[in-house]
């Protein structure tokens, strides 16, 4: 797909997730299918760009092309400020996010927050593009900020005079935060008035759901966020599904531990040993979720405070499903749950 002048496998997008798509997390989403992967957000407080955290997210080493960058923020001139910091530290787009309902983001009124002041929209949309000359900007809005202010077509009519180049839109209000189901009338209809891309995203958890939204909302992209968490190969899945028309066969259990084993391993490298098992235990925590004995071992695991003793755990419970089937199998929730209770 040509998106923005840039060549990608595919239309398939990584959604940013602060603390979560950080670099070795977007590699691996790009190597299991993803087209694109947009990084965790930076702030535009520029005070924070000497950061430990900051200067992390900044680092694009290695990471395949596109490198996307988000930033978030409420006053034009920061804003502005930031993409052009980015822009010279790598990012070859900047993703300008509208569409985080964060306490910490909208407090200052940004984030989805923002959405609802159209003319303050406009103007950081102008400031940024402005900055950024050489670099394309895109935009992350949600539907609008509650049921009855569903302002998002507006909002992508001005961010396509701003020069806007793609719009990717999350199917909740900012009210909504993440309850009920995303509904994707709202993407459809800003689909019918703008001409830049857009990419839909929200609730896209399966290949036959990415083929459903594709389809109904006429996108020229779907953005998947949680349902990677713990799958990255979703995107590989889904690649195939809308390629062929058939499901890929899921991914045997040694497969996943050895994408799980380099995952780690990349977090390590990342982080450091402290702050890469704390992150690794999330990851690991989501990878085992709904797996026969997962909540015994998470509990376990989340006790151990090096690499050694995370890897070989890890490697323990992986082997011992291994042994016992070709494929993982999930257990019922409700059945995680009592063992859950049980164990806490
Ligand atoms: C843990 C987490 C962190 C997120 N952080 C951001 C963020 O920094 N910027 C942003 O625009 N959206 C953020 N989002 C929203 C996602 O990008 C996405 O719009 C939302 O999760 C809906 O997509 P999904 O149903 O595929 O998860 C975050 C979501 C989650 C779950």
């Amino acid at each position: 797909m040509d998106f923005l002048g840039f060549q990608l496998r595919n239309n398939l997008f990584v959604a940013p997730m602060a603390g979560v798509t950080d670099r070795p997390f977007r590699q691996l989403c790009k190597k299991l299918g993803a087209g694109l992967a947009v990084s965790e957000m930076v702030t535009s407080n520029s005070l924070l760009y000497g950061s430990a955290k900051t200067r992390r997210r900044a680092d694009h080493q290695g990471e395949v092309d596109p490198v996307s960058v988000q930033i978030a923020g409420a006053d034009p001139v920061m804003m502005a400020q930031a993409a052009k910091y980015n822009a010279d530290n790598g990012a070859q787009i900047i993703d300008i996010n509208m569409g985080c309902p964060a306490k910490k983001i909208c407090n200052v009124m940004a984030g989805s927050a923002l959405m609802q002041n159209e003319p303050l929209v406009a103007r950081i949309l102008c400031a940024v593009v402005a900055a950024v000359p050489d670099t394309p900007v895109t935009l992350k809005i949600r539907t609008g900020w509650n049921r009855d202010h569903r302002n998002a077509p507006g909002i992508a009519r001005i961010a396509e005079e701003s020069g806007i180049r793609a719009i990717a839109i999350h199917g909740r209000t900012r009210a909504d935060q993440y309850m009920g189901l995303a509904e994707y009338d709202t993407i459809a209809m800003v689909k019918s008035q703008v001409k830049i891309p857009v990419i839909a995203n929200g609730d896209i958890d399966s290949p036959q759901k990415a083929r459903f939204v594709l389809d109904y909302t006429g996108a020229d992209g779907v953005m998947i966020g949680r349902a990677a968490q713990g799958r990255p190969w979703l995107f590989r899945e889904i690649e195939h599904f809308l390629n062929t028309g058939d499901m890929m066969a899921p991914p045997q259990v040694a497969e996943i531990h050895r994408i799980l084993r380099d995952h780690l391993a990349d977090l390590y490298a990342f982080y450091g040993e402290e702050t890469g098992v704390r992150i690794a235990r999330k990851h690991i925590s989501w990878y085992t979720k709904g797996l026969a004995g997962a909540a015994h071992f998470r509990h376990a695991m989340n006790q151990m405070p090096g690499i050694d003793q995370q890897l070989a755990a890890t490697d323990e419970f992986f082997l011992g499903h291994a042994a016992a089937n070709e494929c993982l199998q999930h257990e019922h929730r409700s059945d995680e749950h009592v063992e859950e209770m049980r164990a806490a």
